[in-house]
């Protein structure tokens, strides 16, 4: 159980919390790149509770600035795209990728422009989408993570409906063995049932083990007759399973991204192919009890299910009326974590799993070799990634 004030810290993603400082130090992906073109060069974007553009200028360079501008306020969501960058469509105050003023042209002296500087956030292109780094400079580099960088097959990005509620239900949730042998009891189509559904099949699981690693918290799972798979949670926001690696993204408090990234060995190509899924619950935009959540829609499962516990949890999660267990100890390892990285990035510091080297490529620690039972019993099809 924590007090309002550390569920706070813990949830809380806008500038100058504790919370969002710590994900201000790290980069992350804010938009699949097909989706900025010359045709609709301008998005607004919400990362980190912040209202942003990211535009693709006729020099196409990538800018991210505050959505406000710096004149008066108007949205430069309805800018026009120039060649040197984004010129606002209510008196044309043009700015560049770094936030500059290049011109006021209503002005007769436009100096007094010239000295202002809007919210500008560096952008990069990787694994099909823009990153966007919000911290201090300088900035580290994109994690290299071992699954991005295989050549021998093929990348997809599965795009996941947004999710209502906070981002770090889905993080606890990342490193919470014991509900894949509950929640997921029952895959769909599936012609085996347990035999006792309030159990599931967690009768099988002899230990669930959690260590902090030098990318998060490794999570270890011993059956019953020895055998043992291992996931990585990658700190703060990604967990890496058997061939995809989650990625979430914080929008504001009460709204995540979640994108998975899969990767199939085989018929190598450079191309990311991108799926978009369907709302998992109607009508989409409502929250729980309105909303009707799919456990099983066609695509999507088992995250659908995992969907419905996240979002029925609230759009942040209560956690000063939990009641926590010893299966619980990974949630509590990562709150633990959470605290100390929250300090040392107050100490000026770096969090667990910045990476200042770009051409380093970063073990995930997936032990491939580990076979995964699931649910118990029966032997997850396997990819050896
Ligand atoms: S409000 Fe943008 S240029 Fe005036
Ligand atoms: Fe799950």
């Amino acid at each position: 159980m924590l007090t309002e004030e550390q569920n706070r810290i813990l949830t809380q993603v806008g500038p100058g919390t504790p919370g969002g400082q710590l994900l201000r130090r790290y980069w992350h992906p804010i938009l699949i790149t097909r989706e900025l073109t010359p045709e609709n060069p301008v998005k607004h974007l919400r990362i980190l509770g912040e209202d942003l553009v990211i535009y693709l200028d006729k020099s196409n360079q990538v800018g991210l600035l505050a959505d406000r501008c710096p004149h008066r306020g108007a949205s430069l969501l309805y800018g026009r795209v120039e060649k040197r960058g984004l010129s606002c469509a209510y008196h044309g105050w043009l700015m560049d990728c770094a936030g500059k003023v290049l011109e006021a042209p209503a002005e007769q002296k436009d100096s007094i422009a010239r000295n202002v500087k809007t919210t500008a956030y560096p952008v990069q292109e990787f694994m099909g989408f823009y990153w966007a780094y919000m911290g201090p400079a300088p900035a580290p580099a994109i994690p290299r993570y071992d699954i991005f960088m295989r050549k021998d097959g093929r990348h997809k990005i599965v795009a996941y409906p947004r999710l209502d509620c906070n981002w770090f239900v889905t993080a606890e949730n990342g490193v919470d063995s014991t509900h894949l042998q509950l929640l997921h009891q029952e895959p769909p189509g599936a012609k085996f049932k347990p035999a006792d559904s309030t159990r599931g099949y967690i009768d099988d699981i002899e230990a669930s083990d959690y260590y902090k690693n030098d990318i998060g918290i490794m999570k270890r799972r011993t059956y019953h007759g020895g055998t043992v798979d291992e996931h990585p949670f990658i700190f703060p926001l990604m967990l890496r399973t058997r061939g995809s690696i989650w990625m979430r993204t914080p929008i504001d408090d009460e709204h995540t991204n979640h994108w998975v990234v899969e990767f199939r060995q085989g018929d190598p190509s450079p191309e990311i192919a991108v799926e978009y899924l369907a709302p998992f619950k109607h009508p989409p935009d409502a929250v729980h009890p309105q909303a009707v959540f799919e456990k099983f829609p066609k695509h999507g499962w088992p995250l659908s299910e995992d969907v419905v516990m996240w979002e029925t949890q609230g759009r942040i999660a209560d956690r000063t009326k939990e009641n926590l267990g010893g299966a619980d100890k990974g949630v509590v390892l990562l709150r633990r974590i959470m605290f100390e990285e929250i300090e040392r990035v107050q100490r000026g510091e770096d969090p667990l799993g910045v990476i200042r080297d770009p051409d380093q490529v970063i073990d995930t620690n997936f032990d491939a070799s580990l076979t995964m039972v699931y649910p118990t019993g029966h032997v997850a099809q396997t990819v050896p990634v």
